[in-house]
């Protein structure tokens, strides 16, 4: 299969032609604010199948189904639950995935068998103008390979999914750069899945102290059952495997340039970088900046690859703010590999 790059900037047509791949059942590369999609007709069970296939995505890990608009979630859920309108006011079109009781016609392949739905309404225009004019909400995990770091450009996704896929529609390198936040509401009590663009105090200011996945903190093994499949498996890794290391950032960088040899990478803050001459080093935003390391982050960890390092030492920011999403995606990128650097790891 030949993967078509439509870009609207360049061609009138980019947007109806992914949607009309998107009614004939195909599988289109599509931009979010988050990351890049993999989007397919979510009430379609075949063309789902196919983003499965093209991820190699474990068959029990669910997807994400994005709307255009608020009233199309009344088709996907039975009965909205209060704390759903509440979240979707203050942090809908955005970042945000809300797992909800899943209506009949969310076929098997989106659900992987839960009883749920996790229902997203994106702030990317292109994104919401895709849906509109495919006509159907759209299911659409992360657009790399299973396993990989997620895609936040359109040449990523090329990179991944050359070949899988009939199109990417390219709408530029994504704002956020982490997934979206994933709180279920389908317990009995609200609980946070997955950290992501909408921050844990953010979403606690709308519905008060909520329970968070431990997940999110610690490696789950496969026996084990977890509220979103997808946390357990291996994610955001690069070829070399990466160790995460966490504290003080001036006690962290001290620690990576004790301890790195020669050969391996260090992804670092800024105003670290100068330290680590002599090692790839790559910079993913200040200290302070954690918009900019949510941005860079998937990038800074694809960009390993394209070097020759044999291990990548990464500086993790503490878990205020969107550092809890950003330090998650380090974390599991390491797989949960990760130094806790304090004043007396120094002899
Ligand atoms: O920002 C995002 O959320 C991006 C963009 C494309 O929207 N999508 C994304 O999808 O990150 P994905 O499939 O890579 O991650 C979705 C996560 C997985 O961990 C999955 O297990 C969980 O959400 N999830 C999806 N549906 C669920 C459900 N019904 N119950 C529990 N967890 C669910
Ligand atoms: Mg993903």
């Amino acid at each position: 299969m030949k993967t078509e790059m439509l870009s609207p900037q360049k061609d009138k047509n980019a947007l109806n032609t992914a949607a009309s791949l998107l009614k004939a059942g195909k599988v289109v590369g599509m931009p979010t604010e988050t990351v890049y999609g993999l989007a397919a007709n979510a009430l379609d069970g075949d063309a789902v199948a196919k983003i499965f296939r093209a991820k190699g995505r474990p068959q029990d890990n669910p997807l994400i189904v994005h709307i255009a608009d608020f009233e199309q979630i009344h088709s996907l859920c039975p009965a909205v639950p209060p704390a759903a309108k509440d979240l979707a006011g203050a942090f809908w079109p955005g970042p945000l995935t809300i797992i909800v009781p899943k209506a009949d016609c969310i076929p098997n392949e989106v659900s992987a068998g839960l009883s749920t739905v996790g229902v997203r309404l994106p702030s990317h225009p292109l994104a919401r103008a895709l849906i509109r004019a495919a006509g159907v909400p759209l299911a659409a995990p992360s657009a790399n390979t299973s396993g990989r770091p997620s895609t936040t450009t359109a040449a990523h996704v090329l990179r991944d999914m050359d070949g899988k896929i009939a199109a990417i529609l390219d709408g530029g390198p994504c704002g956020v750069g982490v997934e979206s936040t994933v709180v279920s509401l389908a317990g009995e009590k609200p609980r946070l899945l997955r950290p992501g663009g909408v921050t844990l105090e953010q979403i606690e200011t709308v519905l008060g102290e909520i329970e968070v996945d431990r997940a999110l903190y610690e490696k789950i093994g496969d026996d084990t059952r977890v509220s979103a499949p997808g946390m357990k498996y291996r994610h955001y890794a690069p070829k070399a495997p990466v160790t995460a290391v966490r504290g003080d950032p001036a006690r962290t960088a001290r620690y990576i340039r004790e301890h790195a040899a020669p050969g391996d990478g260090v992804l670092c803050f800024d105003e670290f970088a100068p330290l680590f001459t002599g090692l790839t080093e790559i910079s993913f935003g200040r200290s302070d900046d954690l918009a900019t390391q949510a941005r860079e982050v998937f990038d800074s960890l694809r960009a390993f690859d394209d070097t020759e390092v044999t291990a990548i030492w990464a500086q993790c920011p503490d878990d205020a703010g969107l550092g809890l999403a950003v330090a998650n995606r380090i974390k599991k990128a390491a797989g949960f590999r990760v130094v806790e650097v304090s004043a007396d790891s120094f002899g």
